[in-house]
């Protein structure tokens, strides 16, 4: 089929390189010329695991391009927004400037029988208007919403081989028509026995903030429990495992530490409370401005156990963190909770250096008066403390033994819980770690 995408960032560069592996052409377009240019001679603006090698091999097939100009769009018949939807400054609600830009770049080029096929996270209410908007300009037209649950790090793998699709459609002749049209776009995957929800579009919009507050719910979940640990001497990751073994609840996003990040959960779950305010039913979601605060409370926590460590001041100290991406396997620095942390400590008077395998020029951007590095040996050299911010296998790996010979003082504090207590005080360090004794 042929089909474009609008916006090349994370979730519209993986899908136009994926739906090429999935046998269809495929233009990209989005407006920044950086952007198109890189992805045109196969380089990904950003890191993602197998991305490189997928838009090697889909510009390769000479079905996949990329472009700022939505007029090509006039050839493709299945059109997918994959623009993002960021905070508003000073605000909790979605900015949806991109989508509709990009909604108002598609409406010229559509042709009776095209499908424009919305994944971007948007506040519940917003694709009827945008239905609205693409029906008055071709009545023949139709508007679905197929939200994405990509994970970064995962994000060819998820796209590849989701584990559901969710199709929001109106209830009419012609929105079946359309979904049936998505169905070829995804033909492989349904083959393979990925389930498919077809559901209203409130409810397609609903379930995917739906599925990311309940994510953030889990980790905030945990994250309190830590707190409770630390109050009791208790140890949050054997509490994880033990009730994790109840299927009910499950091990995964189980996982204390400094909380979540990015750009999505934090922004998504704010959102959601900002169009639940609109929509009257605020009170249906304040428990989501707690899950917000406990996880904001343990940045500022591994602050204060840094000054623990360090004797009851940071003010001078020379303070190493391993980690600036949000999560392992990124070089995404959007509210990466690593990040917060080495600028609070930084802000507090110490001397906070700072090392990533992937992430370090995102970093230095944002917070240009940090210190980077490209290696660990440099970012601990002389260190009073370090701080272990985002779990790199190669950070988890890392030999105590060698890294004491690098420290000045080896304090570590292992913000991510992946750390053994147990080996690292064997070799001589103070470990401290969150929600654990
Ligand atoms: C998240 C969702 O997991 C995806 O399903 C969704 O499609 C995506 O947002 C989106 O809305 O586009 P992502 O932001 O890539 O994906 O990252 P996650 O893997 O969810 O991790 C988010 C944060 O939670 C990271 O900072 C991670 O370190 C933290 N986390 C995760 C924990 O602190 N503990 C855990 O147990 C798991």
């Amino acid at each position: 089929m042929k089909i474009s995408v609008f916006g090349c960032g994370y979730l519209g560069a993986v899908h136009a390189a994926s739906m090429v592996h999935l046998g269809h052409e495929v233009v990209g377009i989005d407006v920044v010329p950086e952007q198109v240019e890189s992805l045109s001679a196969g380089r990904s603006p950003f890191f993602e695991p197998g991305l490189d090698e997928l838009l090697a091999e889909g510009l390769a097939t000479g079905r996949l391009s990329f472009t700022t100009d939505a007029a090509v769009a006039a050839d493709a018949t299945v059109h997918f927004i994959c623009v993002g939807t960021p905070q508003r400054h000073g605000e909790f609600a979605a900015d949806l400037t991109y989508v509709r830009s990009a909604i108002d770049a598609v409406v010229p080029h559509l042709g009776p029988g095209d499908v424009v096929v919305g994944k971007s996270t948007v506040p519940v209410g917003t694709a009827e208007r945008l239905r609205e908007t693409v029906q008055e300009a071709v009545p023949e037209a139709e508007l679905l919403w197929n939200p994405e649950f990509l994970r970064e790090g995962f994000a060819v793998e998820d796209t590849l081989r989701p584990d559901r699709f969710v199709y929001g459609l109106a209830d009419t002749g012609q929105a079946h028509a359309a979904a049936a049209r998505l169905d070829e776009v995804y033909a492989a995957a349904l083959a393979g026995g990925t389930p498919k929800i077809e559901t209203d579009l409130a409810t397609a919009q609903l379930v995917k903030v739906a599925a990311n507050s309940f994510l953030a719910t889990k980790i905030s979940f945990i994250n309190a429990m830590a707190e409770l640990c630390e109050a009791t001497g208790a140890d949050v990751k054997g509490l994880a495992d033990a009730i994790g073994h109840d299927a009910r609840i499950g091990r995964r996003f189980l996982n204390a530490g400094l909380g979540f990040g990015g750009g999505c959960l934090p922004k998504d779950i704010r959102a959601f409370m900002a169009r639940a305010g609109e929509l009257g039913v605020d009170q249906a979601l304040t428990f989501l401005r707690e899950v917000d605060s406990i996880n904001m409370r343990r940045r500022v926590r591994v602050v204060d156990m840094a000054r623990e460590v360090c004797g009851g001041s940071i003010v001078g100290r020379r303070i190493a963190v391993l980690g600036a991406a949000f999560k392992p396997d990124s070089d995404d620095v959007r509210d990466s909770p690593a990040l917060s942390v080495a600028a609070q400590m930084q802000l507090q008077g110490a001397y906070v250096v700072v090392t990533d395998p992937k992430a370090i020029d995102n970093a230095a951007k944002k917070w240009p008066d940090l210190s980077f590095t490209d290696t660990v040996e440099d970012a601990v050299s002389g260190a009073e403390a370090v701080l272990l911010a985002t779990e790199w296998p190669e950070y988890v790996g890392i030999d105590p033994t060698w890294l004491k010979g690098r420290v000045r003082e080896a304090r570590i504090i292992d913000g991510r819980n992946c750390l053994d207590p147990a080996v690292w005080r064997a070799a001589g360090w103070t470990y401290r770690a969150l929600g654990r004794p």
